[in-house]
């Protein structure tokens, strides 16, 4: 099972073991961290917006045109936001960290 951390605006780290095929976007609104995703995932909206720890950016495969249109509507986009449902945990993903953002 990877684990995923989610970091607060307040500073909190939450590591949680989730299974693989889960979104980050599903398992944040599991734990109700404050993730909408109210589209359920087919990219039609911007609320599952989180931000990727920077050293991890790497092991992600690159936004799709979709998901880069999507997240222009994201607010306080950040270099590495990304859209929660589009990232889909594998045990290669073992110990991701992605920011929740401020609402
Ligand atoms: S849940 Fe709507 S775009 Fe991710």
């Amino acid at each position: 099972m990877p684990r995923l951390t989610f970091i607060t605006t307040a500073g909190r780290r939450l590591e949680i073991e989730a299974d693989s095929g889960q979104s980050v976007m599903l398992v944040a609104r599991l734990h109700d961290l404050g993730i909408e995703g109210t589209c359920e995932g087919s990219l039609a909206c911007a609320t599952c917006h989180v931000v990727v720890e920077p050293g991890d950016m790497g092991r992600l495969e690159a936004a799709s045109p979709e998901e880069e249109d999507m997240l222009d509507l994201a607010m306080r986009l950040q270099v590495t936001s990304r859209l929660g449902c589009q990232i889909v945990l594998t045990q290669e993903l073992d110990g991701l960290t992605v920011h929740l953002p401020e609402s």
